[in-house]
């Protein structure tokens, strides 16, 4: 008998453990940015131009069975893994999926939801007519933040927007496609790119928005798409100077933006930083490869764009930074997502770590 009682009582325990240990630390989580984290919207966007992940070899170790969702990944990409250290399964699903599905306000009163869209930029003219700039993801938030009061009430809503957890990501799109050659052009460039990007969040703050997790811009220039250009297959520097400047433009930016938005906390994420040694010593990083694409053709898996279904796969998809010429791999991804949450690893995020944001407040 007694037996019994201590064998239920490990069982409760066991139970109440398991349900709290994955509860969430935010109540949802909405994300807003580019390919890096779209799980899905591009798919369901009309048009053959459409950059979309929605054939194999794209999903292909997605856990749980091999699916192309419309990552641009071999499995999750770095949402997910942001999302799973907030205590998610894995991202909110995608805003155009959900509302196919007529799910939209339950997921976004529950999880969160994803307005992240390939190709997407911070101004409309970037790669226009083929994605969700990063304007109508914001429209898309007010439109689904109206429908969430109407069901749940004004208050509610509010309350649950203060503390849920907004991840953006965009930027790389804008500088990719980008004409401009001198230092002069550049600083004009980042000028009208902040002056987007902070409308952008001042319109979010003014939705109801608090709590902001930025990924800044990667190094542009060590992408398997731009490596092959060069006969060496280095990295384009002048290229990562510009990703560079644009990032300690936003930093300051931000550092000036917040003070004036009461109650708003944000970490900003310096992909550069957290790729340093992967770069400069790939196996210390745990990687066998820094530079080819595991899904492709060509040299460095560069020469044939996207990955395919008649793509070249390497052995070890996680010994690899790059899944495709420009996307990294679900193991990149994960290393990327638990830098951002390292409290110890101040170079990487400002003014605090994804972790403490999530758990502030
Ligand atoms: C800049 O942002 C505003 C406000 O979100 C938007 O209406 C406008 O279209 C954007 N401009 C460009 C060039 O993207
Ligand atoms: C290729 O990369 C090397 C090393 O960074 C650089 O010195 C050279 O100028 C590059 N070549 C081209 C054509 O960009």
């Amino acid at each position: 008998m007694k037996g019994a009682i201590f064998l239920l009582w490990v069982v409760v325990v066991g139970l109440v453990g398991a349900v709290t240990a994955r509860r969430p630390v935010v109540p949802a989580m909405f994300v807003l940015g580019d390919s890096t984290l779209d799980v899905g919207n591009n798919n369901h966007l009309p048009g053959k131009d459409v950059p979309r992940a929605n054939l194999p070899f794209y999903g292909i170790d997605f856990p749980g069975g091999a699916i192309a969702t419309g990552r641009f990944s071999n499995g999750y990409n770095i949402a997910d893994f942001v999302a799973r250290q907030l205590g998610f399964e894995r991202s909110p699903l995608a805003y155009l999926v959900l509302k196919s599905r007529n799910y939209l306000i339950p997921s976004a009163l529950t999880r969160g939801v994803s307005y992240a869209s390939a190709g997407a930029g911070i101004l409309d003219s970037t790669n226009a007519g083929n994605n969700i700039p990063l304007s109508e993801q914001v429209r898309y938030f007010a439109e689904t933040k109206t429908k969430m009061e109407t069901a749940a009430g004004r208050d509610k809503v509010s309350r649950l927007l203060a503390r849920s957890f907004f991840l953006v990501g965009v930027g790389s799109n804008d500088l990719f496609q980008s004409t401009a050659t001198t230092q002069g052009d550049v600083i004009a460039l980042y000028t009208t790119l902040i002056s987007n990007y902070t409308a952008a969040i001042t319109d979010l703050y003014g939705m109801g928005a608090r709590k902001f997790g930025f990924i800044s811009v990667p190094p542009l220039g060590c992408v398997p798409a731009v490596r092959v250009l060069n006969a060496t297959g280095a990295c384009n520097d002048a290229m990562n100077q510009v990703a560079m400047g644009f990032t300690a433009t936003l930093k300051s930016a931000l550092a000036g933006l917040a003070p004036k938005l009461t109650g708003l906390a944000y970490s900003l994420g310096d992909s550069f930083v957290a790729l340093e040694t992967t770069f400069s010593n790939p196996q210390a990083a745990g990687y066998e490869n820094a530079d080819t694409a595991c899904c492709g053709s060509g040299r460095l898996g560069a020469e044939g764009g996207y990955c395919t279904r008649t793509s070249k796969l390497c052995a070890n998809h996680d010994a690899y930074v790059y899944w495709d010429w420009i996307h990294s791999t679900q193991r990149a991804a994960e290393l990327g997502a638990q830098a951002l949450f390292n409290d110890g690893t101040a170079e990487v995020t400002t003014p605090i770590s994804f972790g403490q944001l999530a758990r502030e407040g």
